[in-house]
């Protein structure tokens, strides 16, 4: 199994403060950023999109791990790829040719990903989508906040995908704290996303560690 990744996700922190609030995870133990850019259309809520992350990319060195919840998920590619973006992680629910979108983010220079919302089946990604894809993201709330409660009964699709993809980069997001990173962990998911559980933190290093010892043992 790949080993773990952790992604906090910047929707928790304080936006005044961007950059501070970024390196502050990166200096706490984190391996990646989780950028989550919202449109409006294909989730109830406006966050932000490339200007924004271009603007942070100087700050750091970190993987921009960029979960785009938009509705035209092609659209953005370029800018994203241009922003400086190293992940580009679009809704399946969002297309009709994933495979498409796929390729047109490889062919921009970023890894894919390709995400699932808590009501969608897990055959949507077997086989070609999960072949192609650098990693899928099993959405454990419904996108379009922070701070929702984890809903466990998705990982059992996070357990088929790791049966059936050992090597698989598997993502899991949504309400992941220290009381229920344990069923996420144990099955198969090894990037884990937090934004509550690690900017609410007061020693968010010991909440990176946890969840990266329980990824890997
Ligand atoms: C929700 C976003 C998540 C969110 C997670 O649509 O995709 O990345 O920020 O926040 P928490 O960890 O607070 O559930
Ligand atoms: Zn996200």
């Amino acid at each position: 199994m790949p080993k773990a990744i952790i992604a906090p996700s910047v929707l928790a922190c304080d936006f005044a403060n961007l950059q501070a609030e970024a390196t502050r995870m990166v200096k706490n133990g984190a391996d990646w950023l989780h950028l989550d850019v919202m449109d409006g259309h294909f989730v109830p809520n406006i966050t932000m999109g490339a200007p924004i992350i271009k603007c942070l990319r100087p700050c750091t060195e970190a993987f921009f791990d960029c979960h785009m919840m938009v509705a035209d998920p092609a659209r953005w590619v370029e800018d994203i790829a241009q922003a400086g973006g190293n992940m580009y992680t679009f809704h399946i629910e969002a297309t009709k040719d994933p495979v498409s979108v796929i390729h047109l983010i490889h062919k921009h220079g970023m890894k894919a990903g390709v995400a699932l919302k808590p009501g969608t089946p897990v055959e949507a990604a077997l086989g070609d989508v999960a072949e192609l894809a650098d990693m899928i993201l099993i959405m454990t709330v419904e996108p379009g906040f922070g701070g929702q409660k984890y809903k466990e009964e998705c990982v059992a699709k996070a357990l088929t995908l790791r049966q059936r993809y050992p090597h698989l980069d598997i993502e899991v997001d949504g309400g992941l704290a220290l009381d229920t990173i344990d069923s996420s962990a144990q099955a198969g998911a090894n990037v884990i996303v937090a934004g509550t559980s690690l900017f609410g933190a007061p020693n968010p290093h010991e909440v990176i560690t946890t969840f990266r010892n329980k990824v890997n043992e």
